[in-house]
């Protein structure tokens, strides 16, 4: 490996929400026993040191000691191009499709915007990340949820049937794609995408396509760019991609859309103009055009190496020592939702309990109830080998086996 993805990065002092732990035990702070350092296995951002390239960048432009108004680089669009081609294999995409938002969940509610009156009906997959239930209700939208559900081999599918009946019935016309989806980790194959695609064109309905996990797919799997399944899909989506899940870039803020239909894409232009807030920040700009180098292609490739590898250990550890936890192992993302429903049920014990006794040893996990999973964790497992190790074997002699 040419990159560290092994090495503890210090985040203390250096402005890291994942390592306050008031802030991952939310409603029941509970103190960390003494001698156990936190570990951070919450909020989606990583325990990695970003590409070299993006530092570099930023640096480079920092030297400069002017930060006036600025227009947007032909080198950031290039770079995007680039990358969709690359990555996703996508064609004909050109500047003007791409368009800026501060973050992925402000696109999300502009494009909500164009499809929506006030007060309107949004089908969500669930479990739901908890971004989307904070943003669509903040903004006065119904989330009407549709049940994902796992298969014989526990694999998490859409339940077309569940969501024809919502659309129909509810008279639904827009519609949220997580893909990859976070919590579940799903990497939604083509087919499944193209079947969703066929009822929301049968029901009028217009998509929300949230693609921020999309450059972190494990294994053999492959993301489909929703758009790129039909063209009635290409024409009906408006599609949202970032560098800041991929390169650990969330503080600096930047994202953007993809939009073919030149009257969406309008459309959703003048809703994100008209807060007057959405704009880009000279050095985030940079960082992206720093990410999309030959050396973030490489970085990328590695940290989804140590990612499989780390999905792989917890999946097997989670198996072989925690029975009744299930778990789905994920296709993309680096997040595991765990059901305890069976465990807390052998063991007399409820979710709040068995995420005290996680805190309690300094194991900073997630409830997983504010993503409708209602006896869930969420754990995430970008961090380095060692802590991962370290935080399942505290689990495992402190929380799981107490006894032991
Ligand atoms: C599916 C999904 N969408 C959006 C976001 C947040 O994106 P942003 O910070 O750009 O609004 C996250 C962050 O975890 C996410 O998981």
């Amino acid at each position: 490996m040419q990159y560290d993805f092994t090495s503890i990065l210090d985040r203390v002092g250096k402005d890291a929400i994942a390592l306050e732990p008031e802030a991952a035990m939310r409603a029941n702070p509970v103190p960390i026993r003494e001698g156990f350092t936190p570990i951070p296995m919450w909020v989606a951002d990583m325990n990695f040191a970003t590409v070299p390239t993006v530092q570099e960048a930023i640096i480079r432009r920092a030297q400069h000691p002017a930060f006036g108004y600025f227009n947007t680089r032909k080198e950031y669009y290039d770079a995007i191009i680039r990358w969709q081609e690359t990555r996703n294999g996508v064609t004909g995409l050109t500047a003007e499709h791409i368009g800026y938002e501060n973050g992925v969940l402000g696109g999300v509610v502009s494009a909500l915007n164009v499809f929506c009156s006030k007060g309107d009906k949004v089908l969500v997959h669930s479990p739901t990340y908890i971004g989307f239930t904070g943003s669509l209700t903040n903004n006065g939208y119904h989330i009407v949820h549709s049940p994902l559900k796992q298969d014989e081999n526990g694999v998490w599918r859409m339940d077309y049937a569940d969501m024809e009946e919502k659309l129909r019935k509810e008279k639904i016309h827009a519609a949220i794609l997580c893909s990859p989806h976070n919590p579940c980790g799903r990497v939604w194959e083509r087919w499944e995408l193209e079947r969703a695609m066929e009822l929301y064109r049968k029901y009028a309905v217009y998509v929300v396509s949230d693609e921020i996990w999309s450059d972190l797919i494990l294994g053999n799997h492959k993301h489909i760019p929703t758009q790129s399944v039909s063209e009635d899909a290409r024409m009906r989506t408006v599609a949202l991609y970032a560098p800041s899940k991929t390169f650990n870039l969330a503080g600096l803020v930047g994202s953007y859309h993809i939009i073919y239909n030149s009257w969406i894409r309008e459309r959703v232009e003048k809703e994100s103009s008209l807060c007057h807030y959405n704009d880009q920040n000279v050095l985030s700009m940079h960082a992206l055009i720093g990410a999309y180098q030959p050396e973030g292609y490489q970085w990328l490739d590695e940290l989804r190496e140590v990612l499989t590898q780390h999905v792989d250990y917890a999946c097997d550890f989670i198996r072989d020592h925690f029975p009744g936890v299930q778990v789905s192992k994920p296709e993309g993302t680096y997040m595991l939702f765990l059901d305890c429903t069976q465990w807390c049920a052998d063991h007399g014990k409820t979710i709040d309990g068995l995420l005290a006794a996680g805190f309690e040893v300094g194991v900073l996990w997630q409830d997983g109830r504010p993503f409708h999973g209602p006896c869930a964790i969420r754990m995430n497992l970008a961090l380095p080998q060692v802590l991962l190790e370290e935080a399942f074997q505290r689990l495992d002699r402190y929380v799981f086996h107490p006894q032991k």
